[in-house]
């Protein structure tokens, strides 16, 4: 992890401890004004790309809470644990399979717990706080529990995934949107867990942001997706331990199809996601890959499961997952709640199998920050992907005299029509260049004496600090075609 990353996002009001003046809570953050611009801006990049994949896909918004019987239907009651270890002397709690992965560095995830049991025996692991001895490896139901209402309470959750909240909608949403198949909805929304070990700041938190799109279609139709054309010779990077591709590799979709047994569908949309990452997000492809989970690791409904993966300065970090769910959850609902999933489409009554695209919002703001923090000598520099910058522009006055702060001000309201401004006339302007370099502002617009001349201003790129002279009439044009590039 960059070590400076949460000073400067808490110096800067990207991201901070919530409750901060209490002390905080592990495992909850607040988005000051910078964050809270780079996430709706890396929201309504997901938004238009993913939502603008099918005519049939749109978004929704759907309750936090939900009832008990919604979570047994889809197995979350019983299958959404974490192996917990205790210490028997201090207390201190840990997940099992992060105890031994710190230690022994390799990957423990999805093993019982008297796998793990066994090997922290066999290795006589203690407790990384205090050195006492452990209890054995328990489970921890990750759900936040609550109960609803005052005269007789009911059970209910904390959602701990938006995509319930699709799945428990589905015959409304699929009779009022044209009973068409593929079928996509989208929630961008708040999903919470109760962490055994929250950590690594956006990462590992106990209430986050997910985007998920939850794509229902006829699963005899998986093997051809009608858009594979576009992209079959398409490189995907792909990395699986299970199938002994143990550096990443590109590979073309036509070849993933065949070679990896995976169906036209699902390779589609792996395509469309590492589209996002290197086109829109800007990611230098060589940190981009997906990651196959191995049988133990898969969530536990799930038939293909691949993460992925971006490559930070602790190594490959998961960023979002694409999870062919089955019709694991309609029909864990169609049999809880008794009401019918099913779907009169291509001739034929059937339960829609669903494809799941998931992301971490927070982990996916927390990663850009991590991948564009550079130091150049003095200057601390995030060099965002221009569109998801907090701010597009700032315009400054070189002195806050001669008629210049008024002038700024104008080409300030001019700018702010298209484009997220900000306005800036405090300090030498060494020190506003600086503070913009640390906000991530792609350009810096300064208005001097030249300005009352002849209507242009210089106008500084931060990555190269290269000024350019462009005139007040063109400013606008010039700097779309900048965020074009
Ligand atoms: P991990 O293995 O890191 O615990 P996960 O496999 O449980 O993650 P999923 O259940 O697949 O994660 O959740 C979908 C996405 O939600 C993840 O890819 C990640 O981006 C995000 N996410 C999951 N848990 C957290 C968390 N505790 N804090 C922040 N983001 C999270
Ligand atoms: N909806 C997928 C997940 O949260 O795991």
């Amino acid at each position: 992890m960059a070590p400076d990353i949460e000073e400067i996002a808490r110096r800067r009001g990207f991201f901070f401890r919530s409750s901060e003046i209490y002390g905080g809570m592990s495992g909850f953050y607040d988005y000051g004004p910078l964050g809270t611009l780079m996430k709706r801006k890396w929201e309504g990049l997901w938004k238009g790309f993913f939502l603008g994949l099918d005519e049939n896909f749109y978004e929704i918004e759907t309750a936090d809470i939900m009832p008990e019987p919604v979570f047994v239907a889809s197995g979350h009651v019983q299958s959404f644990v974490d192996p917990v270890v205790k210490c028997r002397k201090c207390g201190f709690a840990e997940r099992a399979d992060h105890i031994l992965e710190d230690v022994l560095e390799e990957k423990f995830e999805g093993l019982s717990p008297q796998q793990l049991d066994e090997i922290i025996k066999k290795h006589n692991l203690k407790c990384p706080k205090c050195g006492g001895t452990l209890h054995e490896v328990g489970i921890l139901n990750m759900m936040f529990p609550i109960n609803v209402g005052v005269d007789k309470p009911a059970k209910a959750y904390l959602r701990p995934e938006t995509a319930q909240g699709v799945y428990v909608n589905f015959p409304r949403a699929f009779e009022v949107m044209r009973k068409k198949l593929p079928l996509g909805m989208a929630i961008i929304g708040k999903a919470y867990r109760n962490e055994i070990s929250p950590r690594n700041l956006l990462i590992r938190m106990r209430e986050f942001t997910q985007a998920e799109l939850q794509i229902f279609f006829n699963p005899k139709k998986i093997v051809k997706h009608s858009k594979f054309g576009e992209v079959k010779d398409y490189p995907l990077r792909i990395y699986s331990e299970e199938k002994k591709i143990r550096f990443t590799q590109e590979m073309p979709c036509s070849l993933v199809v065949e070679d990896q047994n995976l169906p036209e569908f699902y390779v589609y949309h792996m395509a469309k996601i590492q589209q996002f990452y290197l086109d829109i997000l800007k990611i230098d492809p060589k940190k981009f890959r997906f990651r196959e989970l191995s049988e133990e690791e898969r969530a536990f409904y799930n038939k293909y499961h691949w993460d992925v993966e971006l490559e930070l300065s602790d190594g490959f970090r998961e960023v979002g997952g694409i999870h062919y769910r089955t019709d694991h959850d309609l029909a864990g609902h169609q049999k809880v709640s008794k009401q019918d999933m099913s779907v009169f489409a291509d001739g034929e009554k059937f339960v829609p199998h669903v494809l799941e695209l998931s992301f971490g919002v927070d982990r996916n703001v927390f990663a850009l920050m991590e991948l564009s923090l550079k130091k150049d000598g003095e200057r601390t520099i995030f060099s965002f992907p221009r569109l998801v910058s907090p701010y597009d522009v700032a315009v400054f006055p070189l002195v806050s005299k001669d008629k210049l702060p008024e002038r700024s001000r104008k080409v300030f309201e001019m700018l702010k029509k298209n484009f997220v401004v900000f306005y800036d006339e405090s300090g030498s302007i060494g020190r506003r260049y600086a503070r913009q370099d640390e906000a991530g502002t792609p350009f810096c617009v300064t208005v001097d004496h030249q300005t009352l001349d002849d209507n242009t201003v210089t106008v500084r790129d931060r990555d190269t600090t290269k000024q350019a002279r462009i005139a007040v009439d063109e400013l606008a044009e010039k700097i779309a075609g900048m965020f074009s590039l």
